[in-house]
């Protein structure tokens, strides 16, 4: 049988679904509904059976202590949604392309910055950085230092982002032939992201409940499929501190089903064919 199962069976009495509920949404803003126990059991089995746990009591006993900082993680990594593809979406990388380069490429931008704030296994900054490298096949000279900060908040994510490495089961979720052989090198099985394209992505750990504001500003921030799995506080807050860390005229992309309208009035919409991206107002 399978060991989610067995692990369904256990029991999760209200009060221990309650406390990893509210360790959750403290730490990382994560609202889990009334009935998610079933996610609950299913996500912590693997972390429990290692860590030597019997039960998701034993497990909430220690969870709030400041000497269990590793646990804290291993449970919010274990609890997060990681799931992303290549060029997710596509209209977002085409609008950056056709749209919003050439926009900072005619205002004589140098250094431009673009943030990937929930940027998971990597698939986002590398899509946005083999859109860059698009762009500058056809205006060479043009966005001169132009980098790309990524961030999650999962370590065990962020290291595997950095490694760059991907395998085809990877690639077959977006990456065609042409940007395959262009932007990949075959090793061992397994394809590796070219250092034209990650040579200008720095990763870091950063938390968006907490303060990202030593960042600095940005021309351009992806916060992409992840302000979904917060409650509308958390969502208010972060929406107007992305603001506060783009420069005028910024743009901020969201996921397909997240959207601004009732968080501020900071930003218009400037609508695509296929899409939209949230412009700050100057
Ligand atoms: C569903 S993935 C989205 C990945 C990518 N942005 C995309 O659209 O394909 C959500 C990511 O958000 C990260 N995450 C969850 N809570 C976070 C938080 N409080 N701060 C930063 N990242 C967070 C998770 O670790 C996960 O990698």
């Amino acid at each position: 049988m399978n060991p989610e199962r067995i692990v369904e069976r256990q029991q999760i009495n209200q009060q221990e679904y309650n406390a990893i509920r509210e360790f959750l949404e403290k730490s990382c803003g994560i609202v889990l509904g009334d009935n998610k126990q079933y996610l609950v059991n299913s996500r912590l089995a693997h972390l429990m059976k290692e860590q030597g746990f019997a039960s998701l009591g034993d497990l909430v006993k220690v969870l709030y202590s400041s000497r269990h900082r590793k646990l804290q993680l291993s449970v919010i990594d274990a609890m997060t949604t990681n799931e992303t593809s290549w060029f997710r979406d596509n209209h977002p990388y085409e609008s950056l392309k056709k749209i919003i380069l050439p926009d900072l490429s005619d205002r004589k931008i140098q250094n431009a910055a673009i943030w990937s704030t929930a940027c998971s296994s990597g698939q986002e900054p590398y899509s946005v950085s083999m859109s860059i490298q698009e762009y500058l096949r056809s205006r060479p000279s043009t966005l001169p230092g132009v980098r790309i900060v990524a961030t999650d908040i999962s370590p065990s994510i962020l290291k595997e982002a950095q490694t760059g490495l991907f395998d085809n089961t990877s690639l077959c979720r977006g990456i065609t032939e042409e940007y395959k052989k262009r932007y990949f090198d075959s090793i061992n099985g397994q394809w590796r992201i070219k250092p034209i394209i990650r040579d200008r992505i720095t990763f870091k750990e950063i938390n968006l409940l907490q303060s990202f504001f030593l960042l600095g500003r940005f021309d351009c921030i992806f916060c992409r499929n992840v302000l979904i799995y917060f409650s509308s506080a958390n969502k208010e807050d972060i929406i107007n501190r992305l603001a506060d860390a783009l420069k005028p005229g910024g743009y901020l992309y969201l996921g397909g089903t997240e959207s601004i309208p009732h968080y501020t009035d900071r930003f218009e919409a400037v609508r695509f064919k296929h899409g939209m991206v949230y412009k700050l107002k100057e």
